[in-house]
Parts: C-alpha cells; sequence; structure tokens
C-alpha cells in the first residue's frame, strides 16, 4: 500500500507527470474513466432523505455515477451578488463555483430552501437562478425556494396510478406543523395539479393562502369538512405563511386541522398523501398514517421514477 502525502511518496514523478498528461487527454476525449455513464453532483444546502436517496438510486438504474456534496456544512460559503467586494464571510461566488462544478459533471442537482425571511430573493429563487445562469451544464431543482418538481412529477404519477374515475377531487389540505416550513410542495403541486385533469382544491386556516399564480384554476375553500366531502385524493402539507405581513411566519397550530379518520369518513373513500418527513399525530393520526387509504409510501417509491425520468431527459440518455 502507498500514501500520497508528499513528493517523497512518489517513486517516479516525471513518469507520473507523463501518465497525467496522457490520462487528461482521456478526461477530455471521453468522460468517466473506464465507465460508460455520466456523472452528477448533487448538491444540498438542506437535509434530505428521499430526495438525496432517490436521486442516487435513479442515477444508479441509468449508469450514472452520483457525487453527494453537502455545501452547506462541507463546502465555501457561495456569494451570490454580483459586484461585491468578498472581504465579509463569503469565501467563494457563484460564478466559480458554477464554473468548476460545470467542468467536472455533466449535470448538478440543487436543493435549497426559502430563507423565509426574505420574500423578494426566495420567490426570485435567487440561488437556484444564479446557478442556471452561470452553469454550463443541465441544473436539476432537488426543492428550490418556491418549487419542488421532482416531488409533484412523483405526487402526479401516483394520483394517476391510484385514481378510480377519470377525474378525481384531489384536495390540498394546510396541516399544522411546529415550525416555519415553506411553501414550495404546496405551490408545486398546485401547479401541476392545474396541468391534469383533476378537480383541484387547496384548503387551509384563514391567514395562509398561496401565491395566486400557483393556485391558478384550484378551488380555494376555507372550510376544510366542507373540501373533504366527496374527495377521491387527500394530500396535506404544512405551509407558513404567504402573506408580506405574516411572510414565512406560523400563523396557526390549529390541531383541528389534523387529519383524521372522521375527516377521511367525509371523502369518496379518499386516498392519503403526503410527501414526508411527516410528524405523526399533528399532521395526520396513526389512524389515517397506518390504513389502507394511506398510500405515502408508494408515493415515495414514485420519488425514484420521477428523479430516473427527470434525469434520462436531461442528460438524453437513450
Ligand atoms: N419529500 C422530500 O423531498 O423528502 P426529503 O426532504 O427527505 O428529500
Amino acid at each position: 500500500m502507498m500514501n500520497f502525502c508528499s513528493i517523497d511518496d512518489v517513486a517516479d514523478p516525471i513518469g507520473w507527470i507523463g501518465k497525467a498528461i496522457e490520462l487528461q487527454k482521456k478526461i477530455e476525449n471521453g468522460g468517466p474513466l473506464d465507465k460508460s455513464g455520466k456523472s452528477i453532483c448533487l448538491l444540498f444546502f438542506n437535509p434530505s432523505l428521499r430526495t438525496r436517496l432517490s436521486m442516487q438510486k435513479a442515477a444508479f438504474n441509468l449508469g450514472i455515477e452520483s457525487f453527494v456534496f453537502n455545501l452547506s456544512s462541507e463546502g465555501w460559503q457561495l456569494e451570490f451578488e454580483d459586484g461585491v467586494v468578498m472581504n465579509g464571510s463569503k469565501s467563494e461566488h457563484i460564478v466559480e463555483a458554477a464554473g468548476v462544478i460545470s467542468s467536472y459533471f455533466d449535470a448538478v442537482g440543487i436543493r435549497s430552501f426559502a430563507s423565509l425571511s426574505d420574500k423578494a430573493n426566495d420567490y426570485a429563487e435567487q440561488v437556484l437562478s444564479q446557478f442556471v445562469k452561470h452553469c454550463s451544464i443541465p441544473v436539476v431543482n432537488m426543492e428550490s425556494a418556491t418549487l419542488h418538481p421532482l416531488q409533484s412529477f412523483a405526487d402526479m404519477i401516483t394520483i394517476e396510478e391510484y385514481k378510480k374515475v377519470s377525474k378525481p377531487k384531489v384536495v390540498l389540505t394546510w396541516a399544522p406543523h411546529p415550525k416555519a416550513l415553506p411553501q414550495a410542495v404546496a405551490n408545486s403541486f398546485l401547479q401541476w395539479g392545474n396541468q391534469m385533469d383533476y378537480d383541484l382544491v387547496v384548503t387551509h386556516p384563514q391567514g395562509y393562502d398561496l401565491d395566486p399564480s400557483m393556485v391558478g384554476e384550484a378551488k380555494v375553500e376555507y372550510d376544510q369538512k366542507k373540501a373533504f366531502e366527496g374527495a377521491d385524493f387527500i394530500y396535506a402539507k404544512n405551509w407558513s405563511a404567504f402573506q408580506d405581513a405574516n411572510y414565512g411566519q406560523v400563523v396557526s397550530q390549529d390541531m383541528n386541522w389534523t387529519v383524521n379518520q372522521e375527516k377521511m369518513n367525509l371523502t369518496n373513500d379518499a386516498k392519503f398523501m403526503h410527501c414526508l418527513p411527516i410528524r405523526r399525530n399533528v399532521i395526520a393520526t396513526d389512524e389515517v398514517l397506518d390504513s389502507d387509504s394511506s398510500i405515502i409510501m408508494p408515493q415515495a417509491k414514485h420519488r425514484i421514477t420521477s428523479a430516473q425520468m427527470v434525469l434520462k431527459e436531461v442528460l438524453e440518455i437513450k
């Protein structure tokens, strides 16, 4: 076994340089060494279970090598503003970071949640859009400030698989949560749901109205029980306030909005969905989550399906 701690560990440094120059030509001419696949960098500013593992599994299924980078805890702090004198805490500019990542990989996935403190920056998608601007490779949104399209794609696949009528009533319901969460999953679910032939309803307490451009043609109903009547799918999710004065805040933790069996009994034998992770007996009761109506496991499994489809398309894999 050899170490590589200094040049002293290299018996033939000149020979190594010659071999390295040959290697560089091989890299430039053919992508990953001795492998037929492509490579993707999965870059996380925030935690994940499903997104990280489903992307890695999807990449594995396609013969793509995936490289996970937890940038917030392991990378340099990035500067996203242009023209800044970088004499503060941020060590690297997005221009160079995106350029380097683009030169190493065939695609990059970005997870960067909303700040929930700066609505303008969040809804301008500052982080994601800067990666898109400065990367020369495809960028995949692994949940950005305002959207989570990989989740919604999986959600739609799941609804299509389980629907029993051609135009199901699909209800997105707000549910309580102790922490302030972004609107990304709800926004994205509504965006995708609006593209489908669904009777789409969103129900939430007063003060939790979402961006009207995301709500689209969905019906807004403030009475949760009324919304549940005749529903074929109940999709529970918490989100924090979108409205300017309370942006990003928890304005209600009303446990009367928890999804329980009594409310599920008002539906048309609806399937229960949630993107996970879920707080049991806060968002929905154990009884609902452990019932035959719950399809949260197949829904989570479809995260691999949606990821694999997206990777296949962005990397043009036949
Ligand atoms: N639903 C979802 O995106 O799960 P993770 O946050 O665990 O990735």
